[in-house]
């Protein structure tokens, strides 16, 4: 481990970090160049972010890498993000594995091209059996999508008569969302100055600490991310308890 990541407390490392990777347009744009330039620098950040959280330990990384609103995009800019998506995936799945990484996705993948599918259910059965670190890329997702579909399916059950009304609880809700199983992230880190949540992981981001930095994407690699992580540990997590409360506990 370098001594950087010494500089981390131990036993304070987030479980599950989840990302609105935000400014790739912006970055390029201020060096002349066209905003695909911008996407492709920022899988280089995803890589080193991958890369960076596997030797600091963290379990989870959680990417929206394309939303529901991103079809609104001029066509030029959606095809080249899914040829890209396609051309990362394809290109990075033997060191995905080869690295113990499980790569997962939420949201509608169904509606991207097939190409797309298909580079993705390739990587994602041949890395299931992963353990070391899980990556959820986000697709054509939208958490008010998210939620909509778990009301119908419970809905559905209540009418099928396999619930009752009074059975759906915070953890049968959690159960049909698209994130079922995996804990929700401590941290969110949203880059470019945006200081919103822009419908991602509303259900989950209820006791989430969040982190804005200005930092466009395709600049915010390891150091960037260490200092979210820095930051993080500094902050106090009470879930609606007093300080007091909290020390008492620990
Ligand atoms: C936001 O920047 C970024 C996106 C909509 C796409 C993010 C996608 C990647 C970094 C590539 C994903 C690839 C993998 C393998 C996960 P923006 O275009 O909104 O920037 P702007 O706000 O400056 O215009």
């Amino acid at each position: 481990m370098t001594s950087e990541l010494t500089q981390l407390e131990q036993n304070n490392i987030p479980k599950h970090v989840a990302f609105i990777m935000d400014g790739n347009g912006r970055w390029a744009k201020k060096q002349g160049q066209h905003r695909l330039f911008g996407h492709a620098a920022g899988v280089e950040s995803v890589k080193e972010i991958i890369k960076t959280a596997r030797e600091i330990g963290i379990e989870y990384l959680t990417m929206y890498a394309f939303s529901t609103e991103n079809w609104n995009r001029p066509p030029e800019e959606v095809m080249g993000l899914m040829d890209l998506l396609v051309q990362a995936i394809t290109n990075e799945t033997d060191e995905m594995h080869k690295n113990g990484v499980r790569l997962l996705t939420i949201g509608d993948i169904s509606a991207l091209p097939e190409s797309c599918i298909i580079s993705l259910n390739n990587a994602i059965a041949k890395t299931a059996n992963n353990t070391d670190l899980t990556l959820v890329l986000a697709l054509n997702y939208s958490a008010r999508w998210e939620i909509t579909n778990a009301c119908q399916m419970l809905a559905e059950k209540v009418k099928s008569g396999q619930l009752l009304s009074q059975e759906i609880t915070e953890s049968s809700i959690s159960d049909v969302l698209n994130t079922a199983g995996i804990p929700d992230p401590e941290l969110l880190i949203r880059t470019s100055g945006e200081c919103r949540i822009s419908n991602f992981l509303l259900w989950q981001l209820s006791y989430t600490e969040l982190y804005f930095t200005p930092v466009h994407w395709p600049d915010f690699r390891r150091e960037e991310f260490l200092k979210a992580l820095t930051s993080y540990q500094q902050r106090e997590r009470r879930f609606g308890m007093t300080s007091e409360q909290l020390n008492e506990t620990k």
